[in-house]
């Protein structure tokens, strides 16, 4: 059986939930990774990247969403259709330190490449900004690269006040916006 850590996403066409990834679901995580391609896989905690195999990859997850080393405490969702396929995910972090702060905001999402431009990204950020209420973070940092004009839009629909732009190291310019999530 799946963890049921999720809540049932009504409205959505089909039946979604919000799941956490777990052995059960190893298929499809793979699935999703295979069709995103070489290109970083965004946001970096559904990475199964140097790592033999997917007990190691959750093991290691369960210790970064704790807390530990580089990383402050987060949780990363699936979100997936009744036909059990991973059509999204979702990485909410609990606290900013300077690079978040900066670039990468308290929610980072993705979308499956054969499943974009259905509202998607529009509804786990939304979905996502829920479960912010819960872990009490009542002003959302959410960013994205200067030409995601895509995110952009999604962030702008669920609220996002545009703040200052960020410049990092590498001259590329990060949008930051703040979502009152009171
Ligand atoms: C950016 C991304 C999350 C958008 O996901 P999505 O499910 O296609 O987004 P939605 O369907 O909810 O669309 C939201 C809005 O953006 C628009 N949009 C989506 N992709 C777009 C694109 N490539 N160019 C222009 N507009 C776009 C949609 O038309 C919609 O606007 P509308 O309601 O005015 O029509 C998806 O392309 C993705 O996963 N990209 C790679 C990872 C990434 O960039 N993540 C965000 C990190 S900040």
């Amino acid at each position: 059986m799946i963890n049921y850590d999720w809540y049932v996403i009504k409205e959505m066409r089909g039946y979604m939930k919000l799941v956490r990834p777990s052995l059960e679901l190893k298929n499809e995580h793979e699935n999703y990774v295979k069709e995103w391609g070489p290109s970083r896989m965004v946001p970096s905690s559904f990475s199964l990247e140097g790592f033999d195999t997917y007990e190691e990859y959750l093991d290691a997850l369960a210790l970064r969403q704790s807390g530990h080393g580089k990383w402050l405490p987060n949780s990363s969702y699936f979100l997936m259709n009744d036909q059990q396929q991973v059509v999204a995910m979702v990485d909410i972090r609990h606290e900013l330190n300077d690079f978040l702060y900066n670039e990468g905001g308290h929610i980072g999402y993705s979308v499956r490449p054969s499943e974009r431009r259905k509202g998607y990204a529009t509804r786990i950020l939304g979905e996502a900004l829920k479960k912010c209420k819960k872990l009490n973070i009542t002003r959302v940092l959410v960013t994205c690269d200067g030409d995601n004009i895509g995110s952009a839009k999604t962030i702008v629909k669920n609220g996002g006040v545009e703040d200052e732009s960020f410049q990092n190291e590498n001259g590329e310019l990060i949008r930051r916006f703040w979502i009152e999530n009171d």
